[in-house]
């Protein structure tokens, strides 16, 4: 009866692949998978269960997801150079929200980064946080509106003696100062949760700070933006064995049953790629970033965080006020098949979220696809050809990406190169 609708759903799909992958994609918080983790989707795994830990499941059958597991556990120990790994949280706010329900009693205090300032919404008292406590106190920002003030920060934290404060963001263009605030955080007993979400993959590259070694009591993480893996979330801590099993029950029964096997296998294969290619990719995703912010305020948009090399991250914000606003500009270059968010800068009010000065522009999966600086420069004529010239450029930026199909950093060549037969044995049959 509803044939005719699955052919629907069928061509959209198609639709989305084609579109995608003929844009120049800047969305800070996607990447994509490589033809060969892309391809353990849908395997068997899709339709089973296994609650529980590897050898000790509620369920029978799971020996061979137990392996994959263990495999994945021990390598991310390895990778963040940590004690405690939790693989099974199915995204970054689940993650977050398995230590929150742990953790976080009601009334706590939790000084967290403000919205404007780039903070997520599951660290605020309208998301996940706000569950467990309302008492949530914004960190102070120094004027530039990117960095923490740490006297005051210092400050809050002896006043208020919160129990905990959340680093990391989804606008983040320069490190936190864990080092700095870890010593009046240990006098007053705050614990310290770093969210790895947009950075993780920076981190395991090594080319960004190293939260759990510069005083985080742990860190949490979506698996899917800077990172190579399948989306999914993290959790990762050197905590002492008796607290870790308390956050570890939030993971499960806590906040999920099933934990979606088929992407936990993708995202052991996406953990070996991170682990062959990481290092080079992190380093490449920032040399990128800033190559395009240098390039676009070339061009005379007004980068945010200029003063301070303009971003250490895959990130680059841009305030395009003088353009209408971050809504309309985005707009305009989603027509253009040029695909980035509008985002809220420090200096704006909450009430501005629909119609923001910001956007916010992510390099990391045009990293991934093979461009380098070279690119980047032509990725923001483009833009300014768009936006401040008001020129279509489409067929442009079809005819531009259309260069860069292959996933790089991962063994898809490596697959191809097997599954075709060497010449020598072509003439042979
Ligand atoms: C800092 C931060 N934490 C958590 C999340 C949530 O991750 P997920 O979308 O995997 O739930 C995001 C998402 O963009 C984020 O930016």
């Amino acid at each position: 009866m509803y044939e005719k609708e699955v052919t629907e759903v069928e061509q959209l799909i198609q639709k989305q692949n084609q579109w995608r992958d003929n844009c120049i994609n800047l969305i800070a918080s996607e990447n994509v998978l490589s033809q060969r983790a892309r391809s353990q989707a849908g395997s068997d795994f899709a339709h089973r269960y296994a609650e529980g830990h590897p050898g000790e499941r509620y369920y029978r059958g799971t020996s061979f997801i137990d392996d994959i597991e263990n495999q994945l556990k021990t390598n991310l120990k390895i990778l963040f150079e940590c004690d405690h790994s939790e693989v099974r949280p199915i995204s970054g706010t689940n993650a977050n929200e398995a230590f929150f329900s742990r953790f976080v009693n009601p009334g706590a205090v939790v000084m967290v980064n403000s919205t404007p300032a780039g903070g997520h919404i599951s660290h605020h008292r309208e998301g996940s946080l706000g569950k467990f406590t309302k008492n949530v106190i914004d960190i102070p920002l120094t004027a530039d509106g990117y960095h923490m003030d740490v006297a005051k920060t210092t400050y809050l934290i002896e006043k208020a003696r919160p129990k905990l404060i959340v680093l990391g963001k989804s606008l983040f263009l320069f490190p936190e100062p864990i080092a700095e605030i870890a010593e009046v955080c240990q006098r007053y007993n705050t614990k310290i949760m770093y969210d790895a979400a947009h950075v993780l993959g920076l981190i395991a590259g090594k080319r960004f700070q190293r939260p759990l070694l510069e005083g985080a009591y742990l860190m949490t993480a979506s698996t899917h933006k800077t990172y190579f893996g399948s989306q999914r979330g993290i959790i990762l801590s050197n905590m002492e064995e008796d607290q870790w099993r308390r956050i570890d029950r939030g993971a499960f029964p806590g906040s999920s049953s099933n934990h979606h096997l088929d992407t936990l296998a993708q995202m052991a294969v996406c953990t070996y790629e991170f682990m062959e290619f990481g290092e080079q990719y992190a380093a490449d995703t920032i040399k990128n970033a800033k190559a395009l912010a240098t390039e676009l305020d070339r061009h005379g948009f007004d980068v945010q965080g200029k003063e301070f090399g303009f971003t250490e991250t895959h990130q680059v914000a841009v305030n395009v006020r003088d353009f209408r606003s971050g809504e309309k500009v985005s707009k305009t270059l989603e027509i253009n098949d040029i695909i980035l968010n509008m985002n809220m800068l420090p200096h704006e009010p909450l009430k501005n979220h629909d119609r923001p000065d910001g956007i916010r522009i992510g390099v990391q999966e045009m990293t991934r696809v093979g461009m380098g600086e070279q690119e980047m420069g032509r990725i923001a004529e483009l833009i300014k050809e768009c936006i401040v010239d008001k020129k279509t450029v489409i067929e442009e930026v079809n005819r531009f990406r259309s260069k860069y199909q292959e996933v790089r950093y991962s063994y898809d060549k490596i697959k191809q190169e097997k599954s075709q037969p060497a010449k020598s044995e072509e003439l042979k049959n």
